[in-house]
């Protein structure tokens, strides 16, 4: 099969295009042929050494990529040949840069009817973060936020995107923290208010906010916990040592204040997902798609930090 892969630690340089023997489907797996991938910064900061990559790189030569949408070739569990579904691998390597892959079926979820590929591998590792940070991290209840005051800074990001279009669903008030540039496609998925964070404004002149969801890392907690409600919960998909020190204190005082998101892979959230979007009430937006080849090139646009939503890569057709 064609793989695209790091073939030494570092730049996106390092990528290659290679053949690589099928991987064989273990006892109770499927072999799913993957027609469409797509890019999550941790693609490129596993092969980068940011930390804690650099205490827990990847094997040589390193196959990017966790999500996942194809065509079961071979059945396994409730999945037929043919059946398509899409998947975050429960890998800790990736490899979803690759023609075929071999993954469980508890791992999978069926691809709703009329979702392209394309929408179907841009959701799982961003979809699945937004929506665990924001139930499980900042407890949004999900079946009627009225009342919810949501933050999401980097709304216009893969998993910023998507968290508006859960919390706008759930019933909340939504504000997007994003470039003027992206201020449409924000307000288009369905944020109330939209502020520029290039103007310096600051989002909480409009109140204080229940969940700020933070999905670029660039500020420390203690920038957004004096934006928190009484009950407001921060929660961060970037974060750094200090936001897990915050964590710890806030947690030895009996409070949920500030949450490091670290995602845990799950079918039921996948699902979830889908069953939201066939309700029509998230999509994904893909900013470009590139092919299995320019994944070098993919990589280059997400470490530039300027993607709308999400980079698919089309694996094949
Ligand atoms: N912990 C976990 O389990 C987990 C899971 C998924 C992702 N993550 C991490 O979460 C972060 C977000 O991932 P992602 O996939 O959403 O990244 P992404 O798609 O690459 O994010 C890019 C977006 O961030 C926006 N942005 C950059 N600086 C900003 C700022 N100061 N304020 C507001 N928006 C800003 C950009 O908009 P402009 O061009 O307008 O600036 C762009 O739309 C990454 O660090 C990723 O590694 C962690």
């Amino acid at each position: 099969m064609k793989v695209a892969r790091y073939r030494a630690y570092g730049s996106p340089e390092n990528i290659e295009s290679a053949e690589q023997p099928d991987p064989v489907a273990g006892t109770g797996q499927l072999l799913v042929k993957v027609h469409a991938s797509s890019v999550n910064p941790i693609d490129w900061k596993m092969a980068g050494g940011h930390f804690p990559f650099n205490l827990v790189r990847p094997g040589l030569p390193y196959l990017p990529g966790f999500d996942v949408a194809g065509e079961v070739v071979t059945a396994a569990g409730d999945f037929p040949v043919g059946a398509r579904v899409h998947s975050r691998l429960p890998t800790v390597r990736g490899g979803a840069s690759a023609e075929l892959v071999a993954v469980h079926p508890r791992d999978v979820a069926p691809i709703p009817e009329g979702m392209s590929y394309a929408d179907a591998a841009a959701i799982p590792l961003a979809g699945m973060t937004a929506l665990q940070g924001l139930r499980d991290h900042a407890r949004l209840p999900l079946a009627g936020a009225d009342g919810y005051r949501v933050l999401v800074v980097g709304a216009s990001g893969g998993v910023g995107h998507f968290g508006v279009q859960i919390a706008r669903a759930a019933g909340a008030h939504v504000t997007g923290l994003c470039s003027g540039r992206n201020a449409e496609l924000v307000r288009s998925l369905g944020a109330h208010e939209v502020v520029d964070y290039t103007t310096g404004a600051s989002p909480a002149a409009g109140g204080a906010f229940d969940v700020i969801l933070d999905c670029v890392g660039s500020q420390p907690a203690t920038t957004f916990t004096p934006w928190l409600t009484a009950r407001g919960v921060y929660a961060s998909t970037a974060p750094t040592g200090a936001t897990f020190a915050w964590q710890l204190f806030y947690a030895l005082t009996f409070r949920r204040r500030v949450r490091a998101v670290m995602l845990g892979p799950s079918a039921a959230d996948l699902r979830w997902l889908d069953g939201l979007a066939a309700r029509g009430a998230l999509r994904a937006h893909v900013d470009a798609t590139f092919p299995l080849a320019r994944l070098a090139d993919a990589h280059r646009m997400s470490i530039a930090g300027r993607t709308r939503g999400k980079i698919v890569i089309a694996v094949a057709e």
